[in-house]
């Protein structure tokens, strides 16, 4: 592209990111879903990050990256949302009533027992009779404003009635609870997806989280989520929490059916442990039969006079406590063991399952970790095994139904070859795992290669995994560096290709030298290196010679790297292969001399930056946007591209515009230029 085509490029992709925002956040009609939406705003920052002297000037991307969720506006709680806390087994039960008892100097409680729903928590305000505020839980006293995702659910009425157990009318009400997605909806949708060549959502809860943040609200009420709710109480002034009318927990149920708003049917009442623990069996008895999932039940004081006498901790309440059940666990034949390769050669022993339910997904696979833990657990092929959900979303073996073997069933040896390559593995005194070491091994290459294109490395748009399944097969690549000798004929040549995605991923290559310096660290795929690990070598070494010149020693020295960590940093460097890599790369002008090093964590808690969100607009005289914005990350300040009511400070330079405008509205702090060098220098 010349010159021109990239300045009308830029400006085409400004206005429809602009034009789109304006849609969303100020008309509540989005036409794009979150994914269409982010590609608009990779192709800018790619094509920005390619041309910098082209892009000069306000622009709509501004946002670095901060973890607000800046595509839906923050709104404060009426009050916090708090957590429950939680317990495992009978006897914290038992002691939980028992604190109660103590506290109010009595012993006639009574307890209420109901399924703790596994999905997302939200708060609902009414105003006579209708929707007019929804959020996420966020962090608890403040949820992302996602009222027209809200609106899309079935459940809710178009109005509430009233009924006899509301008192005050339906003037102003938040009721609260959990929004999930049936497991029937949940299989359909991924049986659809899977038709459309899509990956299959993960979980129910996943999916739930996922859809709720999405901008496009018919893909939301297409996927038909469900809520059930368990809180409400009357508003006075402002959202303001008004005093409360419910005599207990029941009522306040009571009162929610009665206006209209779907409540769970299960709802014990108990007054000693014993009881509570007939009504948790019973639960658990009902639980695989249910459309949705619960991780436990939620035990609950039940007089609202209990309640208030408890009291609660900045957590959570004293009167109310989580019992969650054990993972779901299934049985099932083990039919086969497969072999994984991972990008580091770590060949891992994946069992493949007779299909069987469990918690709501249909389990085929599952990992078994490595070659020691099968043997431990004596797992073999053809065995009867007990599968769980490990954080419920990855299966595993768990063990083996020994009473239930034939004779048939055989013990599957560590592979003396790789399933890839046919290399020989090779299995270190000190380690557990076995490994392919060529590092030309298709599958360690293509996993090297994910890695160095991901999200958290140089994030190459227009490099997904079937790209690199391809440069892998056809041989185009050897390593991540031959990714930058790539030619645009070539790539326009390949099957499914053409010059436009040709040119997506040079463009997406070209920003690679950009990224921050611990990005690129990342990238490099050293054994042990995290997103975190990787921060802290670019916060210590202004280049890589220096980083690959470090002594495990002094590694080890490093906040968060022990003696292990540094040992394989300074192994990495040492082997041929990352010297090799080191050296491809620097041809490929991906390091820099002097690397832009990232900023250390500001001091908490002090100061007039420490723990504020920031938002910059207009032009700074004295100084540049990412120099304001490093000023105020040393200083514990965050930095966020738009204003929404999170925003603490507005830092106003010349010909400020919008922004200003939006803080004003919404009475956020202004400060010029003069105003933050003055707050900068008293905390230099
Ligand atoms: S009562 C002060 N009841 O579980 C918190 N919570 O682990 C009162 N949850 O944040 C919450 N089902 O998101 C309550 N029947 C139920 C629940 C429930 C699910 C969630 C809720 C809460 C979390 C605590």
């Amino acid at each position: 592209m010349d010159r021109e085509s990239i300045k009308a490029e830029v400006a085409r992709l400004r206005a429809e990111i602009s034009h789109h925002n304006e849609l969303y956040h100020g008309r509540g009609r989005p036409e794009l879903t979150d994914q269409e939406f982010d590609a608009l705003e990779r192709e800018l920052r790619a094509l920005a990050a390619a041309h910098p002297d082209l892009v000069a000037g306000d622009s709509p991307l501004d946002r670095p990256g901060s973890d607000v969720d800046t595509r839906f506006p923050g709104a404060p709680h009426s009050r916090p949302m708090l957590s429950l806390q939680n317990s495992y087994d009978p006897d914290e039960v038992a002691a939980f009533v028992q604190r109660v008892h103590d506290a109010l100097g009595r012993d006639d409680v009574l307890f209420t027992v109901e399924p703790k729903i596994d999905g997302v928590a939200v708060a609902l305000r009414f105003r006579e009779g209708r929707l007019v505020h929804g959020l996420t839980r966020g962090d608890g006293r403040t949820g992302d404003v996602i009222t027209a995702n809200l609106a899309t659910l079935g459940e809710l009425p178009d109005r509430l009635e009233q009924g006899p157990a509301v008192p005050g009318g339906t003037g102003a009400w938040e009721a609260r609870g959990e929004v999930y997605l049936g497991l029937a909806r949940f299989a359909a949708l991924n049986i659809e997806r899977e038709e459309a060549g899509l990956e299959p959502l993960a979980n129910p809860r996943n999916a739930t989280a996922g859809t709720l943040k999405t901008l496009d609200r018919v893909e939301v009420a297409r996927r038909g989520l469900s809520v059930f709710l368990y809180q409400l109480f009357p508003l006075g002034e402002d959202d303001q929490p008004a005093d409360d009318v419910f005599a207990d927990h029941r009522a306040e149920m009571a009162a929610l059916a009665d206006l209209g708003l779907p409540t769970n049917a299960f709802l014990r009442e108990a007054t000693s442990a014993g009881e509570i623990l007939a009504s948790l069996d019973d639960l658990e008895a009902l639980r695989g039969e249910l459309d949705y999932q619960i991780d436990g039940a939620v035990i609950k004081v039940d007089s609202r006079e209990g309640q208030r006498l408890l009291a609660s901790t900045a957590k959570a309440p004293r009167w109310g406590l989580a019992f969650k059940y054990a993972a779901e666990e299934a049985e099932t034949r083990l039919r086969s063991v497969t072999l994984q390769v991972g990008r580091t050669g770590v060949i891992t022993p994946v069992a493949e399952l007779e299909p069987v339910l469990l918690a709501g997904t249909t389990v085929s696979r599952a990992t078994l970790h490595n070659w020691e833990e099968m043997e431990r657990k004596d797992i073999r092929s053809g065995d009867r095994v007990v599968v769980v959900k490990g954080g419920d979303i990855i299966p595993k073996v768990l063990r083996v139904v020994t009473d239930a073997r034939t004779g048939d069933e055989f013990p599957v040896r560590r592979p003396t070859h790789c399933p890839v390559c046919h290399e020989p593995t090779l299995r270190q005194e000190t380690e557990v795992a076995v490994r392919c070491v060529n590092l030309l091994c298709p599958a360690v290459l293509a996993g090297r290669l994910r890695l160095f294109a991901s999200r958290d490395a140089c994030d190459i748009d227009g490099l997904g995994g079937r790209s690199i399944e391809t440069f892998v097969a056809q041989g185009l690549v050897t390593g991540p560096a031959d990714l930058f000798g790539l030619r645009r004929k070539t790539l326009a040549a390949l099957p499914g290709w053409g010059d436009k995605s040709a040119d997506r991923l040079l463009a997406g290559l070209a920003q690679v030298p950009a990224r921050p310096w611990e990005a690129r660290i990342f990238a490099l795929g050293i054994p042990q290196v995290g997103v975190t690990t990787a921060r802290t070598l670019a916060m210590h070494h202004a280049n890589v010679n220096a980083l690959a010149a470090a002594r495990a020693d002094d590694l080890a020295d490093l906040p968060d790297i022990g003696p292990v960590v540094g040992a394989a940093i300074e192994r990495f460097f040492a082997t041929s292969a990352g010297s090799r890599l080191v050296a491809d790369l620097r041809r490929m002008g991906f390091f820099h001399e002097q690397e832009e090093q990232p900023t250390p964590p500001g001091p908490e808690g002090e100061g007039w930056f420490a723990g504020r969100v920031f938002v910059l607009t207009g032009s700074l005289g004295r100084m540049t946007r990412s120099e304001a914005k490093r000023a105020i990350e040393t200083r514990g300040g965050k930095v966020a591209g738009s204003v929404s009511r999170r925003t603490d400070v507005v830092v106003s330079g010349a010909r400020a515009g919008g922004k200003r405008a939006k803080a004003e509205e919404l009475g956020i702090e202004i400060v010029d230029e003069e105003g933050f060098a003055a707050r900068l220098a008293e905390e230099e």
